[in-house]
């Protein structure tokens, strides 16, 4: 491979350094375009950008490849549990037994909320969508453990790290359960990571909560699956909130806002609701894959298909479709939209306008059918996705800290009027 471009600019040659990463993507390195050219590039999206060195996620959108750390998300989705997961990714390597107790431990000993954020719950609407609240609430964690503030952040991230993990269930599951009106249930410490989110979910004071292995399996792979996805929306934002050296709990509730977005995160909710619709609506496939075909004047998309850098299939689609099948099968629940969701996924997977734009089912499409059958309602699901994505945020929040990264400030290209005189108000 060349170890330089040459870019030619108004008759002048000019010289960039190329790179490879250790999967062999390569790129121009354009840290000094501007000042050598007086250019800046255009990428409205971000579509070409590479905007960091990362040795935390590889994906090959071509190829349909997903690895944390260098392991593939089939294994990790087969073999391992969340907890495991987020300390590869956050850390890098995967714990040994002695560095999962004191991980695990750490987590159970810090599920308890500050007894004033419950306070903060009472000044929400009831109705309130979850991911709003939750990122009120972790926005709020950075007041009430505020001993970041003035110390050295270095020496107390992991501290932080573990808050986060072992306090956002909680805050989640809070904010169901003051949607619906009932008492919010504390943490069981004697409980696993999800088993113990399930019990603070679905547990009332008048009826004890029966915690099925399968809802803890199923729950298992999907948050494994979410876990991370390098430089999407979201975790782009952590990363350049975190520049400004913000801290990690405002850059992370930034990242959950991010999420909430119908076009990232929030798609799950969306497809349900498609699903539901095209259900109530009779059921005819075809007539919504007309529609999004012309999204131009419906403005309909279909929810679930598609995806910015996988152009041949997302593998946590494949996972998770399969997943789909034995959970309800094993819970022994007949959910008509997972014939929809199938029906829908092979219309479109015939249609040229699809094939032509590599348009796939995304990790999004199947998850919401499963989050359905265990019981977590539609409002919930980005709330579940952001629960899976946080050891991803976190892990690429430290890493942006460790590779003491710049602050991130794009360029633009103005496009607005020139310079005019100010007329004063008494004569406009
Ligand atoms: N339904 C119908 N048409 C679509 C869809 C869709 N779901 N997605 C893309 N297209 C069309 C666009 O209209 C466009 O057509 P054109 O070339 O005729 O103009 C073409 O495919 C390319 O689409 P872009 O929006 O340019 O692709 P981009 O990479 O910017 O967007 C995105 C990716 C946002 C995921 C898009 O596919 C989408 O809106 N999908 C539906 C929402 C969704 O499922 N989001 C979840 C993504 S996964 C995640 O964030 C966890």
């Amino acid at each position: 491979m060349a170890n330089s471009a040459e870019l030619t600019v108004d008759g002048k040659s000019y010289s960039f350094p190329t790179l490879e990463g250790t999967e062999h993507e390569k790129a121009f390195d354009i840290s000094s375009l501007r000042d050598q050219t007086g250019y800046v590039t255009l990428d409205r999206g971000y579509k070409n950008t590479g905007a960091t060195k990362s040795a935390i996620t590889f994906l090959d959108g071509e190829e349909g490849i997903l690895q944390y750390r260098g392991y593939a998300i089939e294994d990790l989705a087969a073999k391992a549990s969340f907890l495991e997961v987020a300390y590869l990714l956050i850390y890098g390597e995967l714990p040994t037994k002695e560095q999962y107790a004191v991980f695990e431990t750490a987590i159970r000993r810090h599920t308890l909320v500050n007894e004033d954020m419950r306070k903060i719950f009472d000044g929400f609407p009831v109705k309130a969508h979850p991911m709003g609240v939750l990122s009120s609430l972790v926005s709020a964690m950075s007041a009430f453990y505020s001993d970041i503030e003035g110390s050295s952040e270095e020496d107390k991230t992991d501290l932080h790290i573990i808050r986060l993990l072992a306090k956002l269930p909680t805050i989640a599951t809070w904010s169901y359960k003051r949607s619906l009106g009932h008492p919010m249930n504390y943490p069981k410490n004697q409980l696993d990571y999800i088993p113990n989110f399930l019990n603070m979910m679905f547990s009332l004071p008048v009826e004890d909560y029966k915690i099925d292995p399968v809802v803890v399996e199923a729950l298992n792979v999907l948050l494994i699956l979410h876990a991370d996805h390098e430089q999407n929306c979201s975790t782009s934002t952590v990363r350049l909130v975190g520049s400004s050296q913000a801290n990690i709990y405002s850059s992370i509730s930034a990242g959950i806002s991010a999420l909430w977005g119908p076009l990232h995160g929030g798609a799950n909710q969306e497809v349900i609701e498609m699903l539901e619709a095209i259900r109530a609506d009779g059921g005819d496939v075809s007539k919504y894959v007309d529609m999004a075909k012309n999204a131009k004047t419906t403005g309909f998309r279909l929810f679930g298909f598609g995806h910015r850098v996988y152009k041949n299939f997302d593998p946590r689609a494949k996972i998770i479709k399969k997943a789909a099948d034995d959970v309800l099968s094993k819970l022994g629940v007949n959910d008509p939209v997972l014939e929809i969701a199938k029906g829908l996924e092979e219309a479109a997977l015939h249609d040229d306008y699809f094939i032509s734009r590599k348009l796939y089912p995304n990790v999004d499409f199947y998850s919401g059918i499963i989050y359905r059958a265990l019981g977590i309602p539609t409002n919930m699901f980005t709330v579940m996705f952001a629960i899976g994505r946080l050891p991803g945020w976190i892990a690429q929040w430290k890493e942006m800290r460790e590779q003491k990264e710049p602050i991130g400030r794009p360029r633009q290209i103005y496009t607005g009027a020139t310079l005019r005189e100010f007329t004063p108000l008494s004569k406009r």
